[in-house]
């Protein structure tokens, strides 16, 4: 497929300069400790997913000015909005990369942080208790209004402060977010109402330390070999096997010959979870594999997307390429494809295996 350098995975190589590619959920949705799964995606897809595509709308519009000619009141909210739009996309990126369980498995509820930040913790603010009471008070101080409650590392001050935040461009400069919780009332309303403090307890439960650490490591000069935490459980390791919904999207409007065959996989199970899919794409059972390859043609490149992008494309693709397809999971899955505001069609399971 003639596209574009496929996404960057790892925190710190975060997009490209010319666009902001999306960022996967690592999280699975439908699993998370008392978090909704329609609470988590309409955040990510409509609040993270609408900043990152405000920021691109901003960039381009910046990107036209007359800086000579331009009324000093338009420069003025191009660059406040820019600025409150980026905030917003990179603290969502920490926000969800923070939660979520290990490889298939849901998150414990129990985890702790690792050796590293743990001792980190204690030394700043006394133990990692203390630090939870503080980081914890000050996200339900927040509840009412809206903002971020944020663990971040500071060079200058040698140390992690909980930083408070009233919005998404309140930061302290040169610190470095290790943790953010969300406090805007979109990210808890539909599941807690007005019960902002019990929203913050579970997602206390939910968090990911094993990521919180590698930013940690990453903020102080200490990572390595992080990537692969960053990489949605079971997509394919080879970055020649993914495609970034920006890269599909650009692909499908393109010229007509390059197009990609779109296949839809979903387990039997998650049927329900579905509702719409990519114009275009013919729907198919993981498990029937071997019914459905042979109908693929073999000199086009196949795009192969499931709800978030984790095993079940990946697996599928991995399986694909052993054979020789031109096959390339889409990052994110369906749900990223929404977040982008890539368009679709009412979900069409007439080519679907059914169970024998
Ligand atoms: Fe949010």
């Amino acid at each position: 497929m003639d596209v574009e350098k496929s996404i960057p995975i790892s925190p710190v190589q975060f997009a490209p300069p010319e666009t902001l590619r999306i960022r996967p959920l690592l999280l699975k949705p439908q699993w998370m400790n008392g978090l909704s799964e329609r609470m988590l995606v309409s955040h990510y897809e409509n609040n993270y997913g609408g900043a990152l595509r405000r920021l691109d709308a901003i960039r381009s519009r910046i990107a036209t000015l007359d800086w000579t000619q331009t009324p000093a009141f338009e420069i003025n909210g191009l660059k406040r909005e820019e600025l409150i739009a980026a905030s917003s996309v990179i603290l969502h990126e920490i926000y969800f990369d923070s939660l979520g369980g290990h490889g298939d498995n849901p998150p414990s509820g129990t985890e702790e942080p690792p050796a590293g930040l743990a001792q980190a913790l204690e030394r700043d603010f006394g133990s990692v208790k203390a630090w939870r009471t503080e980081f914890t008070g000050m996200a339900k101080a927040l509840a009412g209004g809206s903002g971020w409650a944020v663990l971040a590392w500071s060079d200058r001050l040698g140390r992690l402060i909980n930083q408070w935040a009233a919005d998404h461009a309140h930061n302290l400069p040169g610190a470095t977010p290790i943790l953010a919780l969300d406090m805007y009332e979109h990210a808890y309303h539909l599941d807690f109402g007005a019960k902002a403090a019990a929203y913050v307890d579970q997602v206390m439960a939910n968090l990911n330390w094993e990521r919180i650490g590698a930013r940690y490591r990453l903020a102080i000069g200490e990572g390595a070999d992080e990537d692969r935490l960053f990489l949605p459980y079971g997509a394919p390791a080879q970055e020649e096997a993914r495609i970034s919904a920006e890269e599909l999207k650009a692909t499908i409007e393109g010229d007509k010959a390059s197009r990609p065959v779109l296949l839809d996989l979903c387990l039997p199970r998650d049927l329900s979870r579905r509702i719409d899919m990519l114009a275009g794409a013919s729907m198919h059972a993981p498990s029937a594999l071997e019914r459905w390859i042979d109908e693929l043609p073999r000199g086009r490149p196949i795009a192969v997307y499931c709800i978030c992008g984790f095993q079940v494309s990946g697996t599928a693709v991995n399986k694909l390429r052993e054979r020789g397809y031109d096959a390339r999971a889409l990052v994110g899955g369906i749900t990223a494809w929404h977040a982008i505001g890539g368009t679709t069609v009412p979900l069409d399971t007439s080519t679907y295996e059914q169970a024998p």
